[in-house]
């Protein structure tokens, strides 16, 4: 039927002919190509800085500034970059399925590239709190201020993000774990899915029976449960899948 495409792509566009609600499970590897450092692997930014002096509440307590800055390092890499080609296509796929987006990334390019339905597992870096009175502030609100700021209460303010050893926010988990129970089928982009608990997202899509399809530069630990993996940029894997699709779905 698909003469002219490979058979992996063949399965996954039978499947989403025959698919209403997806979910798009995503990883720092989509937004690789926005300009947006990754965690793991080359130019990773757990190579460069140490998770265990930046990334979790201990430290943040014991050198709030030097955690306050590098929060705004990457908060400025975000606020200049753009949603590529991945994410538009994500967001676009909204126009045929019911489309739930999990992600754990914390940089709202989802939302930005128009995706409506986010949950955002490990926070979102635009974000912030007061650890004492929990009062909110928005990035805007310190532009791009590199100096720790305290609320009017006196508190310390930090990044509304998930640090390490720290639960994740429990009604974004569960939306994810319901929408990833009850979809037809759950893209896995741009991720070494070595975290958890949100790795275990796809785990229970899988073992609930739901067609898995990894789209990495390489290998990864959920290579053996997938359907199908693609191995390729998802900038390039995504638009070309949706133009497949259309093509069949359009008759054109
Ligand atoms: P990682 O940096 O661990 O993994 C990124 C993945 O994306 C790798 O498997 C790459 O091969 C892949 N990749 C890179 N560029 C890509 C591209 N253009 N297209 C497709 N794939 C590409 O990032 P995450 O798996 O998201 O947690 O990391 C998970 C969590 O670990 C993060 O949310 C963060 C981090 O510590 C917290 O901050 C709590």
């Amino acid at each position: 039927m698909f003469y002219f495409i490979d058979m992996q792509r063949e399965k996954i566009l039978e499947k989403l002919l025959s698919s209403k609600k997806i979910v798009f499970f995503t990883g720092a590897g989509i937004s690789a190509e926005s300009g947006i450092p990754t965690f793991r692997g080359e130019g990773g930014l757990w190579k460069k800085f140490k998770p265990e002096e930046l990334a979790n509440f201990n430290a943040f307590i014991k050198n709030p500034e030097l955690v306050w800055e590098w929060y705004q390092y990457r908060r400025k890499i975000v606020k200049n970059a753009e949603p590529n080609l991945g994410h538009k296509t994500i967001a676009l796929m909204q126009k045929y399925f019911d489309v739930t987006v999990v992600t754990q990334n914390v940089d709202n390019l989802h939302i930005r590239a128009g995706s409506n339905l986010v949950h955002e597992l490990h926070g979102n870096i635009e974000k912030n709190y007061c650890i004492k009175c929990k009062k909110r502030y928005d990035y805007v609100d310190f532009n791009d201020d590199d100096k720790i700021s305290k609320c009017e209460c006196g508190g310390l303010i930090r990044p509304d993000v998930v640090w390490f050893g720290e639960m994740l926010p429990q009604v974004q988990f569960s939306n994810s774990e319901n929408a990833a129970k009850n979809c037809d089928m759950i893209f896995v982009v741009g991720t070494s899915f070595l975290v958890y608990p949100a790795a275990d997202i796809p785990i229970k899509a899988k073992i609930s029976g739901k067609f898995l399809v990894e789209i990495n530069l390489e290998e990864t630990e959920l290579t053996r449960f997938a359907d199908v993996s693609l191995f390729g940029s998802a900038g390039i894997i995504l638009p070309q899948l949706l133009i497949e699709f259309e093509k069949i779905k359009l008759n054109v």
